[in-house]
């Protein structure tokens, strides 16, 4: 019997003479069985690599669900502790902490106000887990403005960048006294990282480390979060976050959040942005990280909820495709539940 020249699987094919050859090259030996698959996988998603987002309400008594993040509640400060415990219990690499004040205010004061939520929350949170997972704090004003923009604004309405930079490094230094082990300023204001780091080291913490949000892209896919956070902002961000269209900014961000003392930098969003955590990566001896916001939280899940993809696999391949592209960790809603299920098993 003769078989058609591309036919693989019958070993065999024909030469223009028509003699049989064996077929000696074949990728699919090393696809045979999960422990094949397994031996030569170059990339896993491992608990130690991923970090949690978790939200938290000022004056909430019951956890808060957020419509377009199924899943996702702004917590109590009860259920923020048991979460906490829960992510180091599952061997997560830290949380990310976000608070969201029951009144928001121009100047986004409590942010700065060592009984707002946020500086709560990290004392909370520190009591419990100690350092058995990292306490990572957002620094940045949009969840405290009432206008939702990430600093204080000019008499014109911009975003005044210098006197903006002056508030987070007091907000860092807040956080690292309240138990926070790295501090992640999300702002994208010019020279943020180093006068936090400045302002750290004056104040006596040397070793509190600063994840930069190096490269942050005006994006669509943050939707989710603004309910997330609940959030009052009217227009965009473009003035301060990126130009999805450029990547040789993001490099140029990257150089500057160096230089000025970051001791992690961030990519996000992450899937619409796999090119950038790529080049990022190889312009960098930092590790990377990158944020799986929360609209791709919500693509996945939404297409999920009316059975259209396999939820479970999209999730592993989607965290599988972040780290393949060069992310040491990621920032992930779906961090607890992925260091649950076998990691790199499927
Ligand atoms: C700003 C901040 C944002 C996110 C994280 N930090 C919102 C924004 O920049 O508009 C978005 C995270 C997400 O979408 O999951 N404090």
């Amino acid at each position: 019997m003769t078989s058609r020249p591309d036919d693989a699987s019958r070993g065999v094919r024909l030469s223009r003479s028509g003699v049989r050859r064996p077929i000696t090259r074949r990728p699919r030996r090393l696809r045979t069985n999960p422990a094949m698959r397994g031996l030569v996988r170059e990339t896993t998603v491992e608990p130690r690599q991923l970090v949690l987002p978790l939200f938290v309400g000022e004056g909430l008594s019951e956890p808060r669900p957020i419509g377009s993040m199924p899943g996702v509640v702004q917590h109590t400060l009860d259920t923020l502790r048991a979460t906490a415990v829960e992510a180091a219990e599952s061997g997560l690499g830290g949380v990310m902490l976000f608070g969201i004040p029951e009144h928001k205010d121009a100047t986004g004061s409590g942010a700065l106000a060592d009984d707002g939520i946020l500086n709560v929350a990290i004392r909370a949170v520190a009591a419990e887990i100690g350092d058995d997972c990292l306490i990572m704090t957002d620094v940045c004003l949009d969840e405290f403005t009432d206008h939702g923009h990430c600093g204080v604004l000019t008499a014109d309405g911009n975003v005044d960048n210098d006197a903006t930079v002056e508030l987070y490094a007091e907000m860092a230094v807040l956080h690292a006294t309240a138990g926070a082990h790295v501090v992640a300023p999300s702002g994208m204001m010019d020279g943020q990282v180093g006068a936090i780091r400045s302002a750290l080291d004056a104040s006596g913490h040397i070793g509190t480390a600063i994840l930069a949000y190096a490269v942050k892209y005006a994006s669509a896919f943050y939707g989710p979060f603004r309910e997330a956070v609940s959030s009052s902002l009217q227009g965009d961000r473009k003035t301060y976050q990126q130009d999805p269209a450029n990547v040789r900014d993001a490099l140029r961000e990257l150089a500057l959040d160096e230089a000025e003392g970051a001791d992690i930098v961030m990519v996000k969003p992450a899937l619409a942005y796999l090119d950038v955590i790529r080049a990022v990566r190889e312009a960098t001896r930092l590790p990377v990280a990158a944020y799986n916001v929360s609209g791709e939280y919500a693509m996945v899940e939404a297409a999920a909820a009316q059975g259209w993809i396999d939820r479970d696999a999209a999730v592993t391949e989607t965290l599988t495709s972040i780290r393949r592209a060069g992310a040491d960790l990621i920032l992930t809603y779906w961090a607890m539940e992925q260091a649950q299920s076998a990691p790199g098993s499927r």
